[in-house]
């Protein structure tokens, strides 16, 4: 099946708590640039990227205020307290050419070294489901911890995956389900977990483990090694 070019959200309007620093992670410079714009970059690569929808925090002292990269338009727009309400609003801001049947990616600033290849996989394999997600199922394993941090009890890491992004699901679907789980009180930390509320089973595709989620401060060397290695 031919899938046509799509947008990707990109949520960017995250304080960075854990990454300490002077200002946000995605402003913080991983080989000489901010870490941002190498997640950009790699997603304007794509030839199935059609443009990005950046949203950031209100306020946003930091952002270069790119309107295309590669030829490719990137527009932005204002997020919200969690990263659901981020998503949300990108989702909102979208031009209106994506129709509600669309498929958008989502995509987190703070994933730089998502690999071409894997995103491809993705389309390829979610375009023909109700959406999906890269993933990679657990290797290690899984201790559950009492509140001393002993280990309670070894769990079965079998049918577990750590769920990473890009993740991929219709525009109006999307929408429906992440104000679904807020009128509800839920709050979601992915995607998918807000679409599997709405009672879909989103496809997970295996991805490569070196999709990190610049996190902590130690993550920045981590990614320049790999970003360097993974294209
Ligand atoms: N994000 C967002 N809006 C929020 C919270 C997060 O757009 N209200 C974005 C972040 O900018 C990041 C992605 O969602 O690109 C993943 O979130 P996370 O790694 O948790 O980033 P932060 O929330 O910024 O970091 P922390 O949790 O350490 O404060
Ligand atoms: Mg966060």
């Amino acid at each position: 099946m031919m899938v046509p070019t799509m947008w990707c959200v990109v949520p960017a309007a995250g304080h960075g708590t854990r990454a300490g620093g002077d200002r946000p992670k995605q402003y913080q410079l991983l080989a000489g640039k901010p870490l941002i714009e190498h997640t950009l970059e790699r997603l304007v690569a794509h030839p199935r990227i059609a443009g990005l929808l950046v949203t950031l925090a209100a306020g946003d002292r930091y952002w270069p205020g790119l309107s295309t990269l590669h030829g490719k338009p990137i527009l932005a727009a204002t997020g919200g307290a969690e990263r659901s309400e981020s998503v949300l609003a990108g989702l909102a801001a979208l031009p209106d050419a994506v129709g509600d049947a669309d498929f958008v990616l989502v995509h987190d600033a703070a994933r730089p070294c998502v690999r071409l290849a894997d995103i491809g996989k993705l389309i390829e394999l979610a375009a023909k489901t109700d959406g999906g997600l890269l993933a990679a199922p657990l290797r290690d394993t899984l201790k559950h911890a009492d509140a001393a941090e002993r280990v309670a009890r070894t769990e079965s890491r079998e049918h577990r995956w750590r769920a990473f992004t890009p993740q991929m699901f219709r525009r109006g679907p999307l929408s429906a389900a992440l104000r679904e789980a807020a009128r509800r009180g839920v709050s979601v930390s992915d995607e998918a977990m807000a679409m599997e509320l709405a009672g879909f089973s989103p496809l997970l595709v295996e991805g490569a483990e070196d999709n990190i989620k610049v996190t902590t401060a130690a993550d920045f060397a981590l990614a320049e090694f790999l970003l360097a290695r993974t294209q």
